[in-house]
């Protein structure tokens, strides 16, 4: 009987059945500020239970509010795995040039929380990134308690000297103006100017930086798998993302 009681005072809190204002839920999935919700509101088809809404107070739920025909798109967070093509960025400064968030739908720019990319890959890198809402989630990923492995393809341009193998696993190498050396890197020569490397960490341009410490500086770098999920296995091809379930990796 307790449970019931306690079940049924925090259902709405611990499961998906929250209430909101209007404006706050078009807010939140990036459809407009609340500032602008009113005008929005005019301008767009929503309903609540099948029921026209007209104020941005209205108190609603996502599940059962439809905007122009539709349900609220990843309304328990995006975790989206996308391939990232050479030639973007992951910033947010669309100045920059071309950015990772011109291969998202553009709505998700204006979400709150904001999205980002988990770590980073250069400019030049191609290559596994995944993009999401929750902070926590990024946490979990980029910690390097975690041991989450991010498996890299090099490609450079000499030849790639044997002794790396044993540098990299060693967990003493240091990059300059690092105060932490290099964890334990595997290190899988494929022939002379290739090799996969598998890092736990991400310090900044590590495998690039890593590997010109070797005399073997990267020409190219292509990154397939973080944890257990493969381009290969999403089946995705350059500028493509998926969706995927964050308890799966
Ligand atoms: N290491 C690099 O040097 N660049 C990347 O994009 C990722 C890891």
């Amino acid at each position: 009987m307790i449970f019931s009681v306690f079940q049924s005072c925090f259902l709405p809190i611990l499961g998906k059945t929250s209430f909101m204002r209007l404006d706050a839920l078009l807010s939140r999935f990036g459809y407009c500020s609340r500032r602008e919700a009113i005008s929005w509101i005019k301008r767009h088809t929503i309903t609540y239970k099948g029921e026209l809404c007209t104020s941005p107070s209205q108190k609603v739920t996502h599940e059962e509010t439809i905007i122009d025909g539709e349900h609220v798109e990843f309304p328990n967070g995006i975790y989206v795995a996308l391939y990232k093509p050479v030639g973007y960025i992951c910033s947010h400064d669309e100045e920059e040039g071309d950015i990772i968030y011109d291969l998202l739908p553009y709505q998700w720019r204006h979400r709150n929380p904001a999205i980002s990319s988990v770590g980073r890959l250069d400019k030049d890198t191609s290559g596994l990134l995944f993009i999401t809402d929750d902070g926590k989630f990024i946490h979990r990923m980029t910690s390097p308690k975690k041991h989450i492995p991010k498996i890299y393809e090099v490609e450079t341009e000499n030849p790639i000297p044997a002794e790396a193998v044993e540098l990299f696993a060693s967990g003493t190498l240091q990059l300059e103006g690092e105060r932490q050396v290099c964890r334990p890197a595997e290190l899988i020569i494929t022939d002379a100017l290739h090799a996969r490397i598998i890092l736990t960490e991400g310090k900044y341009h590590q495998v690039r930086r890593m590997f010109a410490a070797v005399g073997a500086p990267v020409v190219k770098l292509h990154r397939p798998q973080i944890g257990n999920l493969t381009i290969e296995s999403l089946e995705l091809e350059p500028g493509e993302w998926v969706a995927f379930d964050p308890n799966e990796l």
